[in-house]
């Protein structure tokens, strides 16, 4: 690890003299590599090969990638500038479809783009505003993390799935940003982190960043959740989302549906930690596009293959929580509780 990361307390994705500086996230937990990339094409093929991954960073990377488009773009006019940036946004969204974190982020700086008088003043301010979000991200992942420890108890140990954690935003997290702040606030809590197959988010992301700021960690493999609850090895269930919508059904990582069933079979609370930019309130369940990623992931680990060749495999990133079995989601502007369709009207009417 480098001494750079660690006073940066492993800031996920940064900008940095026009270039976007990235952890290679691929390469965790055997080495700790960052990436400089200089085009948007770039940060495109870094979201598809999850160089970068994680709701809320991915929204973030996509507009570093507008703020690159900006500055690749010879246009001389608003309008040709506005062309590039069309361009730029319709690769960058076909990279991952399920979190909408990434649509809402370049929604935004296309309104910013829109509003500029003349090329230098979009120029200037799609960087601005791109920039202004990774600090917000940092921001309110801390305010979400203060609200939500006060659900969490000293002595908690709490099951986390995929990596919810600074590596999933700039930095700090959602659902283990809700760990760290209980965890600061002086509550000895621990986790219990599913290995997440078939991409191992779990054992190679959210243990090596808990193990990295001192936060006791256990790693189990997916199969384990039904004894661990059973067993009473664990107390709470936190994690993050991809997508919520306005009904509350919550859109995350492959595995998270029977976690949640597994909880209320147990009568364990499971929480779900998002900020609003990843409620989607104008989409149906069945609107929602679950990315289906390609089988190599699951007939193998790493380079070792783990099935017989020309396996059929049925492999989708994620995976959808109906209401019922959530306890609370836990947002920057407080905690929504059931019944969901009026308490996250209330939260956005608050806003
Ligand atoms: O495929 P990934 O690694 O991008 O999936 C990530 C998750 O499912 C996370 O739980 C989710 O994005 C929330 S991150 C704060």
């Amino acid at each position: 690890m480098t001494e750079e990361t660690k006073t940066n307390s492993l800031k996920t994705v940064e900008w940095r003299e026009n270039k976007v500086i990235m952890i290679d996230q691929t390469k965790l937990p055997n080495k700790l590599e960052f990436v400089e990339l200089i085009n948007y094409h770039q940060v495109a093929d870094a979201i598809k090969n999850l160089v970068v991954r994680g709701a809320p960073v991915i929204g973030v990377s996509g507009a570093f990638g507008m703020a690159l488009a900006v500055l690749q773009s010879n246009a001389q006019t608003k309008n040709d500038l506005i062309k590039d940036l069309e361009e730029a946004k319709n690769i960058l969204i076909k990279t991952r479809p399920t979190a909408v974190n990434l649509m809402w982020a370049l929604e935004k700086i296309m309104v910013v783009a829109h509003k500029g008088s003349d090329v230098s003043e979009i120029k200037k301010s799609v960087i601005d505003t791109a920039k202004k979000m990774a600090d917000e991200d940092v921001q309110t992942n801390m305010t979400m993390g203060k609200i939500g420890s006060e659900l969490f108890d000293d002595n908690d140990t709490i099951m986390t799935h995929c990596n919810a954690g600074a590596l999933a935003t700039v930095a700090y997290g959602t659902a283990l940003g809700v760990i760290r702040s209980a965890k600061e606030s002086g509550k000895n809590v621990k986790v219990i982190a599913t290995e997440t197959r078939p991409v191992q988010q779990g054992s190679r992301l959210t243990v090596f960043e808990l193990k990295h700021d001192g936060i006791d960690v256990s790693l189990i493999p997916d199969t384990a959740v039904g004894y661990s609850m059973a067993n009473g090895l664990v107390n709470k269930v936190i994690v993050g989302a991809d997508r919520i919508l306005r009904t509350g059904h919550v859109f995350n990582k492959i595995g998270t549906y029977q976690i949640a069933t597994m909880a209320k079979q147990h009568g364990i609370p499971f929480y779900v930690a998002a900020p609003l930019s990843t409620f989607d309130l104008k989409s149906n369940p069945e609107d929602v596009i679950i990315e289906q990623r390609k089988a190599s992931e699951v007939t193998g680990i790493g380079d070792n293959k783990t099935a017989p060749d020309d396996t059929n495999v049925i492999n989708p990133a994620f995976d959808m929580t109906p209401p019922e079995l959530i306890s609370g989601i836990i947002t920057e502007k407080g905690v929504a509780n059931p019944p969901y369709e009026e308490s996250i009207k209330k939260l956005f009417e608050a806003n």
